[in-house]
């Protein structure tokens, strides 16, 4: 709900992970910086997606393309002509708004409102609350609730030209208002590329007009055949890649949902014409097993196949994860086909074949793609994590349960007091565990208020010297989801944290 939404975004800026970029100007809108947690935590996101892709498969390769590419390649894929949102203005406020968007947070505010009311009546009648039944007869409920299902499922799959007027017809049907002002005073829904464009080259003569790229795929590609021979690699086979891609988005205050400057995770998978439904199946299962690995709960999980598809897609199917604004697209399957290797070789004039050695013959490979957002990823892992927890003594606490893989630091090392040779110990302490792993040293304060700290920043390890510690060279070590204590050997620590830390 909105509610924790915001403690998630406070809670991000307040410990380090994300500021808004450049906030001493005011920021701009949709672009995020990672502070010095974020980062780690990013980080440590890319290299659990590589690893798993890249490092444990054989047949899957990573390369590094340039952010910028010939232009030619953004008309071949189709991009300059059809990568459009719908846009609405509104005529009173001369706000701009993704219509789609517009439309799809209506219905979720609805949902909400169709789930208070379930809920009201569930305390009301508590045991005897029969929520079918309750639905079934409350008229107003099963209306809309119908009728916000079969819109969001519309909306989810990508909207055509010819789809314009029909979402224009819907937000006057529901009398969609103007978050902002009230009004419901709208402009046709207009057609807005993506695409952020510049120049390369010096003069405004010879100067050529480039595109930022709005996806990292084309930089595979037009890699293609290129990684294929150098590679010796044979279908079936894959690239996988990272890195930055960039999309004028219309939409405002979704945080690090929908960015206009944001990171990808993508692999093309290339693969014999013919074998595209075995491989969606696999890659389905394959990434669905991947999110499941981190522990973040299956029932935040829920594939969303699309009906209606994409220009090059011949079956597609999104990820989605429970955000706290309700279940949104955090990864995309596609089978692409041929499309992609199809059109740049017409556009290049160069054939992108493979040969099949044990065929005979030549082919141009079909293409399985797995695309995730890192920063969704990101705010995936970070809002699941973020909980208040009540403890036994009445008070609660604010504890970042980020898996321990993923953690930015794994482990804080106290001196319970700052005196009496405890800090030279816990500082040796740290520089025997910085080879292995992030760790910090901190002195300030009460045990008790650093622990509290550490908990809200997501740290799964907090180990204490005291006094003890220079007659046993034992420590304590407290575990931040079960506040749990163990007495150890500082020998041990370091398979201790391991343990959990390690894939
Ligand atoms: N190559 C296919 C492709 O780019 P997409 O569905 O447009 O497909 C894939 O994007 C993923 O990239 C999405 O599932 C989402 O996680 C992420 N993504 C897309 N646009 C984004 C944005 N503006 N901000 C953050 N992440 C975004």
């Amino acid at each position: 709900n909105e509610d924790q939404f915001k403690k998630v975004i406070s809670h991000a800026k307040e410990y380090g992970y994300v500021f808004q970029s450049s906030e001493i100007y005011d920021g701009l809108s949709a672009v995020y910086d990672y502070a010095q947690n974020g980062a780690e935590l990013k980080k440590n996101i890319r290299d659990y997606w590589w690893r798993a892709m890249v490092q444990m498969n054989e047949n899957i390769v990573g390369i590094d393309a340039a952010i910028l590419m010939h232009p030619t390649t953004w008309k071949a894929s189709g991009h300059v002509d059809a990568f459009n949102d719908p846009l609405i203005d509104n005529k009173d406020s001369k706000k701009r708004y993704r219509a789609d968007v517009l439309v799809e947070d209506y219905c979720l505010k609805i949902e909400n409102k169709i789930e208070k009311e379930v809920k009201k009546a569930e305390k009301r009648f508590g045991d005897a609350f029969n929520k079918e039944e309750f639905v079934s007869t409350n008229g107003r409920v099963v209306g809309y609730q119908e009728k916000i299902d079969s819109i969001l499922k519309r909306l989810g799959q990508s909207l055509e030209k010819e789809d314009l007027a029909d979402v224009k017809a819907l937000i006057e049907e529901l009398e969609i208002a103007d978050p902002l002002t009230g009004s419901k005073n709208w402009t046709d829904v207009k057609q807005f590329n993506l695409m952020f464009g510049t120049k390369l080259g010096a003069s405004a003569e010879s100067a050529m007009d480039l595109y930022l790229r709005p996806e990292t795929a084309q930089g595979i590609f037009v890699n293609f055949l290129n990684v294929q021979k150098t590679g010796r690699m044979k279908i079936p086979f894959g690239i996988a890649q990272t890195g930055k891609a960039f999309r004028n988005e219309i939409v405002a205050r979704q945080f690090i949902f929908r960015m206009r400057e944001f990171e990808q995770m993508e692999m093309q998978f290339f693969i014999k014409p013919g074998t595209q439904k075995e491989w969606f199946e696999y890659w389905k299962e394959t990434r669905m097993k991947w999110h499941l690995s981190l522990g973040m709960g299956e029932e935040n999980y829920r594939f969303h196949d699309h009906e209606k598809l994409a220009h090059y897609a011949d079956a597609a199917t999104d990820i989605e994860f429970r955000f706290p604004f309700g279940f949104k697209e955090l990864e995309g399957i596609h089978s692409r086909t041929d499309f992609d290797l199809k059109q740049h070789e017409e556009f290049s004039g160069k054939k992108l074949q493979y040969f099949d050695q044990e065929d005979k013959e030549s082919y141009t490979p079909y293409v399985l793609e797995t695309s995730i957002g890192l920063d969704r990823m990101f705010l995936a892992v970070f809002s699941n994590a973020l909980m208040e927890e009540e403890l036994e003594d009445g008070k609660t606490r604010t504890v970042l349960k980020l898996p321990a893989v993923l953690a930015p630091t794994k482990a804080a090392v106290f001196p319970l007091l700052a005196k009496d040779g405890l800090p030279e110990v816990a500082k040796q302490i740290v520089e025997d565990l910085r080879w292995d792993f992030n760790v910090i040293y901190e002195e300030k304060d009460t045990v008790g208020k650093r622990y509290r700290r550490q908990d809200a920043a997501g740290t799964p390890f907090c180990i204490t010297v005291d006094h003890d510690t220079l007659e046993d060279n034992m420590v304590t070590i407290r575990h931040r989801d079960t506040m749990e204590q163990q007495r150890v050997k500082i020998e041990d620590l370091k398979d201790i944290i391991k343990k959990e830390v390690d894939v």
